[in-house]
């Protein structure tokens, strides 16, 4: 043994490496059928691999410049950080945008700006900016709700995304006083840190469901009941990264704690059909609605990416003739986020939110049904200038969920279907999470929220208004093509957002249905 020892001591390194690179060659050629590069460039094609998978994070860092990335650019993710950490988010210089370029946006100045009296209530706290439509309202709701921010955090699921992430996200909505959307599945005990909550559920009905997968009206009662943070109930239809797209749960994913969370049996898979079990025509939908307003007393909405108009007519006629109809309509754009989805359906099914957006406001706007619905809006609009067009189309409310990942830490690595999110925001990876600071992270979010309030309660009074509510198509201008140049929203999508009703921002602030943080000014 000694011996042995001594013989293997008397090698030296480069025989070792030498050695291993024999075995890896010997292994290449004879022993491995799955890569043919490997086996025709023994050893050596093991490099293309290598270059291969770390591609991606070289382009990024070297080579790709600050406008070129998508779903988010460089400028965008260093915007998004730099609010989030309160740091300078100016550029200096100038724009580097090509500001000719094809469908590039600009807001309109006032020639004198909107003057924030010294008894306003921004002129205290820069960043309020609550809903200017209250939630249920119209319906007559038993318990109506008027967000306290415009800006909130979108559908993400506890399991697409990390506990500590969840966690950090509804401590974050606490302090900024905006809402946490649930997201398909269902509500875990990181959703209760303090802020308001939207329950959002799909075809799943996670969290909400009898044993064999359908709608417990039972369970959402109780569950309304036993967590008064719950403002507002989300039916999912679709969402703009995988419309009309089912999933499967797989039972090895399914944790003791996931399971008791969702309802659903541990390590047993679950499937999550493309369709609703718990109504099949846009009349039952429309019943299914009420049931859920009536029992639970709060605002019920619904979430869809746009494509055909024809059931979304139906819907629009039916409300019309009934006065009964939903609270809010959740639109996303095909550009949305998502934790997976095929890159068929993310690419190519449904429309880019301007183009769904427009065409679906239209639907209600002949109708004269806008004013009974809060629009919220989602796809890529967490930047003031973007959510400035969004309200000028007619949204009331923006949703975020990439954006928000992002102001707590999410680097855009685009790994969130593999588990393996090094932020440990999109992974249930216990290591990976780990590096999170749940208190950190969420003033992070609140700061990122406020930061945007902030800088588009400054756009909004540039443009000679107190609140965003107040824009109108003719306020933003668009660049078309090269024949007309530069048109307005109004007259490239053919329509003028209905008038929001509004009269002041401290009328907002004493509004005894506001949410977040502002509720305990209420006077009830
Ligand atoms: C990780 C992740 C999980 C998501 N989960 C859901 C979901 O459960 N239900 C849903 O309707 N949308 C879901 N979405 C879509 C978002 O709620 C949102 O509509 C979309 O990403 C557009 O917003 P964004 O551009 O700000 O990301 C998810 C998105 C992401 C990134």
């Amino acid at each position: 043994m000694d011996q042995l020892i001594s013989i293997l001591q008397s090698i030296s390194w480069w025989v070792w490496i030498l050695i291993f690179l024999l075995i890896v060659a010997l292994r290449d050629i004879f022993f491995q059928r799955s890569h043919t590069i490997s086996h025709n460039f023994p050893v050596v094609g093991h490099l293309r691999y290598w270059l291969e998978s770390i591609g991606p994070e070289m382009r990024q860092y070297f080579v790709a410049n600050n406008r070129e990335e998508l779903p988010f650019n460089r400028i965008e993710r260093g915007w998004i950080y730099a609010s989030a950490k309160k740091e300078n988010n100016y550029e200096g210089f100038g724009t580097d945008r090509d500001i000719y370029a094809h469908q590039h946006i600009f807001v309109k100045n006032q020639m004198m700006a909107y003057k924030v009296p010294d008894t306003h209530i921004n002129a205290t706290d820069k960043t309020f900016l609550p809903c200017a439509k209250v939630m249920g309202a119209y319906n007559g709701r038993r318990k109506p709700f008027r967000p306290g921010s415009i800006i909130n955090v979108s559908a993400m699921s506890f399991g697409s995304l990390s506990a500590a992430a969840v966690e950090a996200m509804n401590k974050g909505v606490a302090k900024a006083g905006a809402y946490h959307n649930t997201g398909e599945g269902g509500l875990s005990n990181y959703h209760k840190q303090g802020g308001d909550v939207i329950f959002h559920f799909g075809t799943g009905y996670f969290g909400v469901r009898t044993p064999d997968g359908n709608f417990s009206m039972e369970k959402m009662k109780k569950l309304v009941d036993e967590n008064p943070t719950i403002k507002a109930i989300e039916i999912k239809l679709s969402q703009g990264a995988k419309p009309g797209k089912g999933g499967v749960l797989p039972g090895a994913k399914i944790t003791p704690e996931l399971a008791e969370i969702r309802g659903v049996e541990v390590g047993k898979d679950v499937i999550s059909p493309a369709t609703h079990k718990a109504f099949n025509t846009v009349p039952e939908l429309l019943e299914f609605i009420e049931s859920i307003a009536n029992e639970t007393g709060l605002p019920v909405g619904i979430k869809g990416a746009i494509g055909k108009l024809e059931q979304w007519e139906e819907l629009a006629d039916l409300m019309e003739k009934t006065g009964k109809g939903p609270d809010f309509i959740t639109v996303d754009g095909g550009e949305g986020g998502t934790g997976a989805a095929p890159p068929s359906f993310a690419d190519h099914v449904s429309l880019p939110w301007v183009y769904g957006f427009s065409s679906l406001y239209k639907v209600f706007l002949k109708r004269k049904l806008t004013e009974r619905i809060v629009f919220i809006g989602s796809g890529k609009l967490g930047f003031p200038a973007k959510a400035a067009m969004a309200f000028a189309m007619g949204v009331d409310c923006i949703n975020v969920a990439r954006e928000a990942m992002m102001s707590i830490g999410c680097i855009q690595a685009q790994v969130c279907h593999t588990n393996r999110c090094p932020a440990g925001v999109a992974t249930q990876n216990k290591w990976l999470q780990k590096g999170i600071d749940i208190p950190l992270k969420s003033d992070r979010l609140a700061q990122y929220f406020m930061t945007f309030r902030k800088e588009f309660l400054e756009i909004t009074h540039a443009s000679g208004y107190e609140h965003p509510c107040q824009y109108t198509m003719d306020d933003i201008q668009l660049n078309v093509d090269d024949d007309d140049l530069n048109r307005s929203l109004a007259s490239s999508y053919g329509y003028n957002k209905a008038k929001v009703p509004f009269e002041s921002m401290q009328n907002l602030y004493d509004c005894i249905h506001l949410g977040g943080k502002h509720c305990e000014n209420s006077k009830e």
